[in-house]
């Protein structure tokens, strides 16, 4: 198929693997699709220490559930991934453990304490959940329908996240300051989830024109702000006062986003921010403990069967 019928026939979930499609279509979803997998591995990461800090058996259980979904969605999208026949899972596993892999601005920063975990779980997830609802139309069929299983547990992330900050906002007052602290550090860097302005945004035409993508950053920044702005509030949360926020006389809301450090946004893109090291250092940790195990898995499958699913797939 040429470039141009892919733009016209564009839809949701309009292309599969048995569609012949062009390199340049298969590169950008592989991109895409692979930052949001490595993404979900990332935020996983980030999240897992908290499950030994969480202050009841009852948060402890959630918080556990929560962390293993991330990972099976990290995994859910290799394999969509995978159906482009540019990466393998295994390539992919590797690059993020190499630090080459890319992956959302919010887990490059390190996350310290029990307040914190709100602006993951909740915040985060939020946002990740107006990004993901939009993916559910996307072109690659292998991608919206991972998206089907994503969203259902992602709506179980935000409650989850939502009853951790009515908790701690409801709690001591000390409680309630640390909670703003943590607020007034992840804020900014929340709104920076949605990615570059769509004036500095260098891949959001082709991804549109193709139907990977449906809503602009933009968009879908304000979309969130919209929703999430009083939903902060309605917990007893201030906004700070950077980056500068506007009301509109129907209520929604509009960001300065020249206020936002886009200097540091892009160091992190590249992978390049220091304090993000150890979130890659850690996942190349893990990747390497683990080792023995797709060692001798692979082992097994040689035995059986003479070449391994990796093999198969060359
Ligand atoms: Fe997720
Ligand atoms: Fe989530």
């Amino acid at each position: 198929m040429d470039l141009e019928t892919v733009k016209q026939r564009a839809g949701p979930r309009e292309f599969s693997p048995k569609d012949d499609m062009p390199e340049e279509y298969r590169k950008a979803a592989t991109r895409m699709i692979q930052f949001h997998a490595n993404s979900e591995i990332m935020g996983a990461y980030l999240e897992r220490p908290f499950i030994r800090q969480a202050p009841s058996l009852e948060r402890k259980l959630a918080f556990s559930a929560k962390t293993q979904d991330e990972i099976g969605h990290g995994q859910l999208l290799y394999r969509a991934a995978e159906s482009l026949g540019i990466k393998t899972r295994d390539e992919m596993l590797d690059e993020l453990a190499n630090g080459e892999g890319k992956f959302l601005n919010c887990f490059h920063y390190p996350m310290e304490s029990w307040v914190e975990t709100p602006m993951i779980a909740f915040f985060v997830d939020g946002a990740a959940m107006r990004r993901q609802a939009t993916l559910k139309s996307t072109s690659w069929e292998p991608y919206a329908h991972a998206m089907d299983k994503v969203c259902f547990e992602e709506g179980f992330h935000v409650k989850h996240g939502e009853a951790i900050l009515h908790e701690l906002m409801t709690g001591s007052k000390k409680e309630q300051e640390m909670t703003q602290e943590a607020f007034n550090t992840w804020w900014p860097r929340i709104i920076q989830f949605f990615g570059p302005t769509d004036k500095q945004s260098t891949h959001h035409g082709f991804a549109s024109e193709v139907g990977l993508k449906q809503k602009s950053n933009d968009e879908l920044r304000r979309a969130f702000l919209n929703t999430y702005i009083p939903k902060a509030e309605k917990y007893g949360l201030e906004i700070p006062d950077t980056p500068r926020i506007e009301k509109n006389d129907d209520g929604t809301y509009n960001v300065h986003e020249e206020d936002l450090d886009w200097d540091e946004f892009f160091q992190i893109a590249k992978n390049e921010y220091e304090p993000g090291r150890g979130q890659i250092d850690a996942r190349k940790a893990g990747q390497e403990a683990v080792a023995w195990v797709r060692e001798s898995m692979d082992n097994h499958e040689q035995r059986l069967y003479g070449s391994t699913t990796q093999q198969a797939a060359d």
